[in-house]
């Protein structure tokens, strides 16, 4: 009887096209973050996102539900088809760019294939990832950060390396910034941040890793 009911509440919301109640649930940091997998029809339409889409630059504290931190990790370099390629294309489909996530207690890693973000740095970094204010208390700073060595032995120049690195990030933060104006978030491309601390909070080698971009995600 309760699953009935349950059955024709659903039905009659679909056919009043009343708003289905989103689930919000809290982030908890911890070594992983399990994402969740965002649903195939949510937000606004595509078009409706790209004339909504404009940076922004003022962001109150509040943080993202795990639901739309997942869409954001998702929209920037999801899995979305079987044979594991992303939702964003990269040159040569090799992939140099990982999204860094940094959250107000520490900064992750984003794992495509596993959905989930692992720590890689503990404490508030979000300062480093940015040389303006408004993004230190955002509630999301991504960093799109490129492995060079991915590159090695295809006789192509640093220069060159970096200018497509450069062309991927784009991609990457061009879907984030879809994806928030599509699901009633603020985002923000950036292109400076504390470069050399950045690299060092993290433990990357200077010489391999290279920062190309920056984005701030937020309400
Ligand atoms: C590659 C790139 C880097 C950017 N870097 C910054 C930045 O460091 N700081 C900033 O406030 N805006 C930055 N922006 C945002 C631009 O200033 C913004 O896109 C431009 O003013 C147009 O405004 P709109 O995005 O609202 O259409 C950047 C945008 C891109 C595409």
């Amino acid at each position: 009887m309760k699953g009935l009911i349950l059955m024709l509440a659903v039905v009659l919301a679909v056919a009043c096209d009343a708003p289905v109640k989103k689930s919000s649930t809290p982030v908890v940091e911890g070594s992983e973050i399990v994402l969740v997998t965002p649903p195939a029809k949510d937000g606004l339409t595509v078009n409706e996102a790209l004339s909504l889409r404009a940076s922004s630059r003022e962001y109150s504290a509040e943080p993202l539900s795990l639901e739309e931190l997942s869409g954001v990790m998702w929209a920037a370099a999801g899995v979305n088809r079987p044979d594991g390629k992303l939702t964003a294309p990269s040159a040569l489909a090799l992939y140099p760019v990982k999204v860094y996530a940094f959250l107000a207690e520490g900064a992750y890693l984003y794992d495509s294939a596993a959905h989930k973000l692992v720590r890689v740095a503990e404490g508030d970094l979000r300062a480093l990832t940015a040389r303006q204010p408004f993004a230190e208390k955002a509630a999301l700073n991504l960093a799109y950060i490129a492995d060079t060595k991915v590159y090695e032995g295809r006789n192509t120049s640093a220069e060159h390396v970096k200018f497509l690195c450069g062309q991927d990030a784009a991609g990457y933060a061009e879907n984030v910034n879809i994806y928030a104006a599509g699901h009633g978030l603020k985002a923000i491309t950036r292109g400076s941040a504390r470069d050399a601390d950045l690299l060092a909070a993290l433990g990357l080698d200077p010489e391999r890793y290279v920062f190309v971009l920056a984005q701030t995600v937020g309400k």
